[in-house]
């Protein structure tokens, strides 16, 4: 398979700027941090990064509210600490994806500053701006971070529209000087030599212009609160087809496609290397007919279950698979910034389990066909930790929760403070665990981190023990090269947990003996060695055959 493109035959791993590293010890993650700790992600095997949101930002949804699109948030650093990264990252051969948030900026952009300032502002149309109707709100649309989709300005005496917190107004992508503006910014990094952007939320991009009503009797917290008790992946279904209902004017609109296409045709003009695109969405129309949209879709319904059981796994190859149109290259992950840790959602709460099922988790994010995506601190077990004080939390989604669940829900607060904990996102946000030292080594001692670090890293659960302990996480890396075989052993461990143990996951076990050669080489090694399995696979449609015929046919190949 020796004409697959980079970014194919890549390990992608995601660095959240905030908690991954603090080069200059203000309890901030940085840019020099980053750059020094390049030596360790390439230590893992990583071919390239994923880097959450860089710029200059009030951080009120911790970067995903940008306020300027084409520099560096000082708290991070300055331009120069980006380009030494840049340049540090391809000096060891790993590549760089940026955030890319098309869908809003942050209310304090320039943008929207002047868009605010007066009805005939030549940016008022560079957002989604309405008159009220009845003396209220447009329509009854939701916001997806709760309340309304419009905040009156009382400046104009208008509403505008936010899919997401209302210090995040929606861009109006029909303004095609604003388009202009944001391809710009867009050029900017690639000229800059970034290999391509991860996009933010496209989904959201456009809405129904005439703005419909719509038609689901509950709220959305209702909703909200259903799904969180729901007891069944029948009733979790339902709840997300109505979740749809909900959102169905502000959701997927067909003129998405043909913006994803034009972004597409942009960044088809840069090559050596090729760069790449990869929608926050599950949806396949995103691959559009398989070379004109987006060159990846994340497999998000593979994480939505409680167990990774072979049965949910096949049946999501399956049904996945054979979605894709042909040449469509699919892409997995178990965990980002936005969900639990994956060691913490399909664990059981037993600690010897827990650490098997993690490092399963990870040797199937390996083995799946398609490009794996892992989150920071995955690699060593990093698990959820919920604040139990609103005061702590960061996440201005998880304040909301709280906020709504005692004045709305009339909750009372030590349990609303459990629900936002969980509902909230700061859970898997906390900092990077380097060494069993103050801060979990990520800031200096006496310093005061963003969020609290996990005081498991005391426990074990940081690089520099797991990096010295051959016993535990193999000679040379946390979970690279060596650890990835090891995963056998532990995966005796597991087989007793796994609902149906079958012919796939057997294996997909045996993968990890392939050749010894692939041991202390890496992830992409390994990685590489299953591409050359793909070639394997030439007798057999890959999208026709069921996921235990491919293994088989995978495991019988090397023969
Ligand atoms: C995406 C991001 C999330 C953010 C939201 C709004 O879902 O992953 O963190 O809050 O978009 O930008
Ligand atoms: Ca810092």
């Amino acid at each position: 398979m020796a004409d697959l493109m980079w970014w194919q035959k890549a390990v992608f791993y995601q660095i959240y700027p905030r908690s991954f590293a603090d080069g200059n010890g203000d309890g901030i993650g940085d840019i020099p941090g980053i750059v020094n700790s390049l030596d360790y992600v390439q230590d893992l095997g990583i071919d390239a990064l994923w880097l959450s949101p860089h710029y200059p930002s009030p951080q009120f949804d911790v970067g995903y509210d940008v306020a300027d699109y084409t520099g560096v948030d000082p708290e991070y650093g300055a331009l120069e600490d980006f380009k030494r990264f840049l340049d540090g990252a391809h000096q060891r051969g790993i590549r760089v994806i940026l955030d890319l948030v098309l869908n809003h900026t942050s209310d304090r952009h320039p943008w929207f500053v002047e868009s605010r300032s007066s009805r005939d502002n030549p940016k008022r149309d560079w957002y989604v701006w309405h008159a009220g109707k009845n003396g209220t709100h447009p329509n009854n649309w939701y916001s997806t971070f709760g309340g309304p989709a419009w905040e009156r300005d009382s400046r104009t005496a208008e509403y505008y529209y936010h899919y997401f917190f209302k210090e995040q107004p929606d861009l109006n992508w029909r303004n095609a000087g604003m388009k202009k503006a944001m391809w710009q910014a867009v050029r900017y990094w690639l000229d800059l030599g970034v290999d391509g952007y991860r996009l933010d939320a496209i989904g959201t991009i456009f809405e129904d212009p005439g703005l419909p009503d719509h038609s689901v009797p509950e709220t959305l917290i209702e909703l909200g609160l259903a799904a969180y008790h729901a007891g069944s992946e029948a009733e979790r279904k339902a709840l997300a087809e109505e979740y749809k209902v909900l959102f169905k004017y502000q959701h997927d609109l067909p003129e998405v496609h043909d913006l994803m296409r034009e972004l597409r045709a942009l960044v088809d003009e840069y090559d050596e290397p090729l760069r790449v695109l990869v929608g926050e969405t599950d949806e396949i129309a995103f691959y559009g007919n398989g070379h004109d949209e987006l060159h990846m879709n994340f497999n998000f319904p593979l994480m939505r279950t409680e167990r990774l059981s072979p049965a949910w796994i096949r049946a999501n190859q399956k049904e996945r698979l054979l979605a894709l149109p042909p040449g469509a290259w699919p892409c997995n992950t178990l965990g980002n910034h936005d969900s639990p840790r994956v060691r913490s959602r399909y664990g059981d709460g037993n600690a010897s389990h827990d650490g098997a099922l993690a490092r399963l988790s990870l040797a199937l994010m390996l083995t799946l066909w398609g490009t794996p995506f892992l989150y920071n601190g995955e690699e060593i077990g990093m698990t959820d930790i919920l604040f139990d004080d609103v005061g702590i939390f960061r996440d201005n989604l998880g304040v909301w929760f709280y906020n709504a669940a005692v004045n709305e829900l009339k909750v009372l607060p030590a349990e609303a403070v459990r629900l936002a904990a969980k509902f909230g996102r700061d859970k898997c946000r906390t900092p990077m665990q380097w060494a069993n030292a103050p801060n979990a080594g990520f800031s200096p001692e006496g310093a005061r981190t963003w969020l609290p670090v996990n005081p498991n890293y005391a426990q074990g659960v940081n690089v520099a023990e797991q990096r010295d302990d051959p016993g535990l996480c193999g000679r040379r890396t946390p979970m690279g090269g060596a650890q990835a075989r090891r995963l056998c052993p532990h995966a005796v461990v597991v087989r007793p947990r796994m609902d149906a143990y079958s012919k796939a996951s057997k294996a997909l076990f045996e993968v990890f003996d392939f050749d010894a050669a692939a041991e202390g080489s890496g992830i992409p090694a390994l990685l590489r060695r299953l591409g050359e399995l793909g070639i394997g696979f030439k007798d057999l449609d890959t999208r026709q055959s069921s996921l235990e015929e491919i293994f088989v046919s995978l495991v019988s190949e090397r023969g």
